[in-house]
C-alpha cells in the first residue's frame, strides 16, 4: 500500500485552474509521524498546496528517507532552490513538477535538481494554450524521466474549461506527437471511455487501494474528493464506487454522446495502454 499526504493547503502560486481550496491548513509533522507508525506503506507522496511551504518539510524528508520510504514530491517548482535541493537529494526523493509554460526560473531550478542527480518528472495540465509551449517545455527539460499530460478538471468552481472528448482526444494526440519527438516517456489522463466498451463497463478507480490523507489528518478516497466527501478518521483506504463518484455523477456527458466520463486522474501508459494509479507510476521502469 502507498500513502499520499496533502501536507499543506498553503501555496505560493495560485494557478487559475487549481482544484484545491487553498485554506492554509497544515498537517503537523507529529501527526504525519503518528499516522506512519500505524500503517505499513512503501511510497509516500507529499503534495498540497505546495509541500515545500510546510515548515518541517526538510525534517519530514529526512525522516521518510530514514524509514526507507520511497518519496514522491509534487511541486510547482518555485522553491526548488539551494535551500531545499540538498534535503531532497539526501532523501533520494523523486520530483513531479507541474510545468505548463516555459519559465526561466523553474527551468533553472529543474536543471539544478537534475545536476544534483535528482529524478525529475513533469506534470503538464494540457490545454489548447499550453500545447503551444509543449515543444519548448520538452526541449528545455529534455532530461525529464517522464511527462504526465493532465486533463483539466473543474470541481464545481466553474473556473476550468473541461474539454469534451471530441476536443480532448485530438488535443492529446497533438501533445503526444510532440513529446514523442523528444523521446520523453509519456503518460496521460484519458478522462473518457467509449460507451459499450470494457473500459466503460469497468471504470478504473484509484480508490480503496492506497491512503490519501488531507491536511486535517483524515483519510479520503482520492485527492479530487477532499472537499466533496466526508473524511474518515480510521486510517484505511477509502473505496468509492465509480458509478456513484461525486465527480463523475456531477459531470455527466449528454445521453447522445458516444462516450462516458471516467475518473480523470487514472493514468494511461502511452506505450502499453495499461492503467495506473498516480503513486504507482514509479514502479514502471
Ligand atoms: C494540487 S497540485 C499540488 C502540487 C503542486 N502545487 C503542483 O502544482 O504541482 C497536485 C496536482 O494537481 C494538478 N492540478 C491542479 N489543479 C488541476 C486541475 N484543475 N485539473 C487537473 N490537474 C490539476 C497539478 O498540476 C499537480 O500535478
Ligand atoms: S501550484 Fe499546485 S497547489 Fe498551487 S495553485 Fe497551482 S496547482 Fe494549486
Amino acid at each position: 500500500m502507498d500513502i499520499a499526504f496533502n501536507v499543506t493547503r498553503k501555496c505560493n502560486k495560485g494557478c487559475d485552474y487549481c482544484y484545491l481550496s487553498l485554506t492554509g491548513e497544515e498537517l503537523s509533522f507529529d501527526k504525519i509521524r503518528e499516522i506512519l507508525e500505524s500503517v505499513d506503506v512503501e511510497t509516500v507522496t507529499l503534495t498540497g498546496g505546495e509541500p515545500l511551504m510546510h515548515p518541517d518539510i526538510k525534517e519530514l524528508l529526512s525522516f521518510l528517507s530514514q524509514r526507507g520510504n520511497h518519496i514522491h514530491l509534487l511541486s510547482n517548482g518555485i522553491l526548488l532552490t539551494e535551500d531545499y535541493l540538498p534535503a531532497i537529494s539526501e532523501a533520494n526523493a523523486e520530483l513531479f513538477v507541474t510545468y505548463n509554460d516555459s519559465n526561466k526560473k523553474i527551468s533553472g531550478n529543474l536543471h539544478e535538481a537534475n545536476q544534483r542527480g535528482i529524478d525529475v518528472n513533469l506534470h503538464h495540465v494540457l490545454t489548447e494554450r499550453s500545447v503551444a509551449s509543449l515543444d519548448d517545455v520538452c526541449q528545455n527539460i529534455n532530461f525529464a524521466k517522464s511527462l504526465l499530460l493532465l486533463y483539466p478538471t473543474d470541481l464545481g468552481q466553474e473556473i476550468v474549461n473541461m474539454y469534451d472528448p471530441e476536443k480532448w482526444f485530438p488535443l492529446l494526440d497533438r501533445a503526444i506527437s510532440i513529446t514523442q519527438l523528444h523521446g520523453i516517456k509519456t503518460y496521460f489522463e484519458q478522462a473518457f471511455a467509449k460507451k459499450g466498451l470494457d473500459l466503460a463497463k469497468q471504470q478504473p478507480c484509484p480508490t480503496g487501494k492506497d491512503l490519501f490523507i488531507d491536511a486535517n489528518g483524515m483519510s479520503y478516497p482520492c485527492c479530487l474528493l477532499v472537499d466533496k466527501v466526508q473524511g474518515n478518521e480510521r486510517l484505511v483506504p477509502v473505496r468509492m464506487n465509480p458509478k456513484k463518484c461525486n465527480f463523475i455523477r456531477d459531470n455527466p456527458l449528454p445521453d447522445s454522446s458516444d462516450y462516458i466520463r471516467i475518473c480523470p486522474i487514472v493514468i494511461t501508459d502511452r506505450y502499453d495502454g495499461s492503467f495506473q494509479f498516480p503513486s504507482h507510476l514509479g514502479e514502471k521502469k
